[in-house]
C-alpha cells in the first residue's frame, strides 16, 4: 500500500529544512541511456521477479576525501602514509541529514520502512529488496528482460525517474540502466598444456642479456617471476602483520586441492597451507574439483604463492547472470561489484593490497555508477589499501573479446569507432596493470591500454610522462579515436602469458592481464612487508609514488604494441606508454625507494 504524494507535505514540515514546493515532487528523469549496443528487448519479466535496489545518497564531502587521499599518497607531503581510519573515511562520505530524511520519506511513501532496508556504515547507501512492480512505480519506469547477442540476459531499463526534489540528494539508483557484465580478464588457455612439455627441453644456456632461466620464456612459474622481478632472496619478515586479498566474481571458486598441486609443483614449502575464504552476499565456495574456476585459481595460486607465508584472503561475491527469463523466476539479477565494495568497506581490518581481474568496457558503465565505484576505491586507498586491476585483454579495444564482432563502436547514438578503455582500470584511484611476455620482456599484444574516454580526466600524478608520450606521437595519430586528455592506463605491467597453474587436477598454461594484476599485487605485498618490518605504514594508493620517486625502479618495456579496433594500437616506447605503463617492477629498486618515505 503506497501513499500518494499529497501525504508527504506533512512529513516534510517536520524536517528542519524548507519543505519543497509540491511541483518539485513530480517524477523527473534521473538517468536515461540509448538502447545499449549488442542488447535487444527480449520479454516482460516475471511478476515474481525481485530486484535489490541500491540507492546511492549524495556524498557532499567527497572532494575533501580526495584532498586527504592525495596528501597522504604524496611522498613529498608531510602526511605521507598517514592513512585515515574507517570512521574518518565514513564521516567524509556520509550524506547530509536532509538527504537521509528525504530519502526515508520517499521510501515510506512506498510502504518501505526502516526495518525493510539496510544502510551502509557511512549511511551513503540504502539497499532494499523489492518486487519489480514496486521498483517500477518508485522509479516511474518499466523494466524488460534484455538479451545480449551472446545469449546473456539482464533485467534492466533504459531510463528511470525520481521525484525532482530528490535529484540533488541521490546520486544514483541501480540496477536500472547498467548493462555492464564484468568479465574475467584472461585471454588464452591452453588445455591441456602442450607448451609446458617444451620446458624440459629448453636449452641450458641463459637467455641473451638476462640471468633468467631459459625455461621462463616458455612457461612462467613462481621462480620465473622471482627471477624476473628481482624478488629472489627476499623472505617476508612480518607476515603476521600483513595480508593480500583477491576478489572473485562470476561463480569463480579457488580450489584448495589445486592450490596444493600447484605448491607441490612450484613451492613445496607452502604445501599444507591455504587462504581465508570469505563469502560476500552468499557467494559460494564449491570445492568440487571439476568446478574449479580458472580465473580464481590463477589469481590465488600466483598471488598467494609469491607472497607465502603472508596470509591471503579470497572473497567470493555472489550475484550475476546467468539469469534465465523463464516464467515464475524470482531470481535476483543484482550487480555484484558494489556489493563487494560495501562489504569490504564495512570491515575494520583490510589487506594491504587487493587484486581484481575483472572489468568492463567503460561505455557500458553509466557515469553515475562509475563515479560511485571509483569513489569507493578512493575510500579504500585513503584507508591504506593498494588496489591493482587488470588493464584488459583487448589491446586498445578492450570492450572486445572477439575482434570480428568489434564493439569498438560508441553506444551514444553516433555508432562511430572509438578505442574502448576499460573500467575500473580507467578510475584514477586504482593501479592498472598491463601485460608483457617472453624473456627478455616485451609487451604482450593483448595488453589493454589507452585513455578514459568519458569520465576521468588525466590525473596530475601522470601528467608529465603522459604528456611526453603524446608529444612524441606523430601528428594526428588516431585522431578522433581516443581522448588524449583522459586518465591513461596502464600504470605498470607484469608478465601476462604462459602462466603454469593447476585447474581441476591438471597443469595448464594460461594468459591474460588477469595474471599480471595478482603478480604485481604480490610485489606490492612484499614491499608492504618491507615497510611494515621497518615500522612504516603500508603504501596505500600507489600511483603518486610510482610516477614520481618510483620512475627509475621499473624495467622499461620498449618493444611491442597493443592492436585493436582495426588498428595496430599504441607502441611500447622508452618511458611511460599506453601498453606497459612505466614497465615491470624491479623489487629491490622499489624497496630502496619505498623505505625512504
Ligand atoms: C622466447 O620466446 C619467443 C616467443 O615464443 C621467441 O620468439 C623467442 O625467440 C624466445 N627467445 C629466446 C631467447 O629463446
Ligand atoms: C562435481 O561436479 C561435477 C560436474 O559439475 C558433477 O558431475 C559431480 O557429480 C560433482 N561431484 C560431487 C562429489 O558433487
Ligand atoms: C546505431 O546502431 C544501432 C544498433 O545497431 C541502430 O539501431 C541505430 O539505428 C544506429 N544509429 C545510427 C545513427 O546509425
Ligand atoms: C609504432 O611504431 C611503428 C614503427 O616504428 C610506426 O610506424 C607507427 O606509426 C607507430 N605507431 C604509433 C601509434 O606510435
Amino acid at each position: 500500500m503506497k501513499l500518494t504524494w499529497f501525504g508527504l507535505g506533512v512529513l516534510a514540515c517536520t524536517s528542519p529544512f524548507v519543505a519543497a514546493a509540491p511541483s518539485s515532487r513530480a517524477p523527473k528523469v534521473k538517468h536515461s541511456i540509448r538502447e545499449p549496443y549488442g542488447w535487444t528487448k527480449h520479454s516482460v519479466p516475471s511478476p515474481n521477479h525481485r530486484i535489490e535496489l541500491r540507492i546511492g545518497l549524495a556524498q557532499p564531502n567527497i572532494d575533501v576525501l580526495e584532498k586527504h587521499l592525495l596528501e597522504i599518497s604524496d611522498p613529498d607531503h608531510h602526511r605521507y602514509g598517514q592513512h585515515l581510519t574507517k570512521e574518518e573515511v565514513e564521516a567524509l562520505v556520509a550524506p547530509h541529514d536532509e538527504s537521509l530524511e528525504l530519502v526515508d520519506e520517499w521510501l515510506a511513501s512506498h510502504g518501505i520502512q526502516e526495518e525493510d532496508f539496510t544502510r551502509s556504515p557511512a549511511q551513503d547507501w540504502v539497499i532494499v529488496d523489492v518486487p519489480l512492480s514496486l521498483a517500477e512505480t518508485m522509479l516511474d519506469t518499466t523494466y524488460n528482460v534484455w538479451q545480449h547477442t551472446d545469449g546473456d540476459y539482464l533485467v534492466r531499463t533504459t531510463s528511470y525517474s525520481l521525484p525532482e526534489h530528490l535529484h540533488e540528494h541521490v546520486d544514483l539508483v541501480q540496477p536500472t540502466t547498467i548493462f555492464a557484465r564484468w568479465k574475467g580478464m584472461r585471454s588464452t588457455i591452453f588445455w591441456p598444456d602442450n607448451e609446458i612439455e617444451e620446458t624440459s627441453i629448453a636449452s641450458a644456456k641463459q637467455l641473451a642479456g638476462t640471468d633468467v632461466d631459459p625455461a621462463c620464456n616458455v612457461s612462467i612459474t613462481i621462480d620465473c617471476i622471482r627471477q624476473l622481478y628481482n624478488l629472489e632472496g627476499y623472505t617476508p619478515q612480518v607476515p603476521e602483520s600483513n595480508s593480500i586479498g583477491i576478489t572473485g566474481y562470476l561463480e569463480q571458486f579457488a580450489n584448495i586441492e589445486d592450490l596444493q598441486s600447484f605448491y607441490n609443483d612450484q613451492l613445496p614449502e607452502a604445501v599444507g597451507t591455504s587462504f581465508e575464504f570469505v563469502s560476500v552476499k552468499g557467494g559460494l565456495n564449491d570445492q568440487n574439483l571439476s568446478n574449479a574456476g580458472v580465473e580464481a585459481n590463477l589469481d590465488v595460486q600466483f598471488a598467494f604463492g609469491l607472497t607465502f607465508p603472508t596470509p591471503g584472503t579470497f572473497w567470493s561475491t555472489a550475484g550475476r547472470p546467468p539469469f534465465k527469463p523463464d516464467l515464475g523466476s524470482t531470481e535476483n539479477t543484482n550487480e555484484p561489484y558494489n556489493d563487494w565494495l560495501d562489504f569490504v568497506l564495512a570491515q575494520p581490518e583490510l589487506p594491504s593490497v587487493i587484486s581484481t581481474s575483472y572489468g568492463e568496457s567503460e561505455q557500458t558503465v553509466p557515469e553515475d555508477y562509475a563515479r560511485r565505484a571509483c569513489a569507493g576505491f578512493m575510500q579504500l586507498g585513503a584507508r591504506g589499501v593498494s588496489l591493482t586491476f587488470s588493464s584488459g585483454d583487448g589491446g586498445v579495444g578492450d570492450g572486445d573479446d572477439d575482434p570480428e564482432t568489434t564493439t569498438c563502436i560508441t553506444n551514444d547514438g553516433r555508432n562511430i569507432t572509438r578505442f574502448m578503455p576499460l573500467f575500473p582500470s580507467s578510475c584514477p584511484y586504482v593501479t592498472s596493470v598491463g601485460g608483457t611476455n617472453n624473456v627478455p620482456e616485451i609487451a604482450v599484444f593483448f595488453s589493454g591500454g589507452g585513455f578514459s574516454d568519458l569520465y576521468f580526466p588525466r590525473p596530475a600524478y601522470q601528467d608529465a610522462v603522459v604528456s611526453e608520450y603524446l608529444a612524441n606521437l606523430p601528428q594526428g595519430t588516431y585522431e578522433g579515436l581516443f581522448n588524449p586528455n583522459g586518465r591513461a592506463a596502464p600504470d605498470v605491467a607484469a608478465q601476462g602469458r604462459r602462466f603454469r597453474i593447476w585447474v581441476s587436477g591438471q597443469p595448464i598454461s594460461i594468459g591474460g592481464t588477469s595474471a599480471s594484476s595478482p603478480t604485481f599485487a604480490a610485489v606490492v605485498a612484499l614491499l608492504n612487508d618491507a615497510r611494515i618490518a621497518e615500522g612504516l605504514p603500508p603504501l596505500g594508493f600507489l600511483n603518486p609514488l610510482l610516477y614520481s620517486k618510483g620512475l627509475d625502479a621499473f624495467n622499461d618495456i620498449t618493444i611491442g604494441n597493443n592492436p585493436g579496433c582495426g588498428t595496430q594500437g599504441f607502441n611500447s616506447t622508452v618511458g611511460w606508454d599506453p601498453v606497459t605503463g612505466l614497465g615491470t617492477p624491479d623489487f629491490q629498486k622499489l624497496k630502496d625507494v619505498v623505505l625512504q618515505y
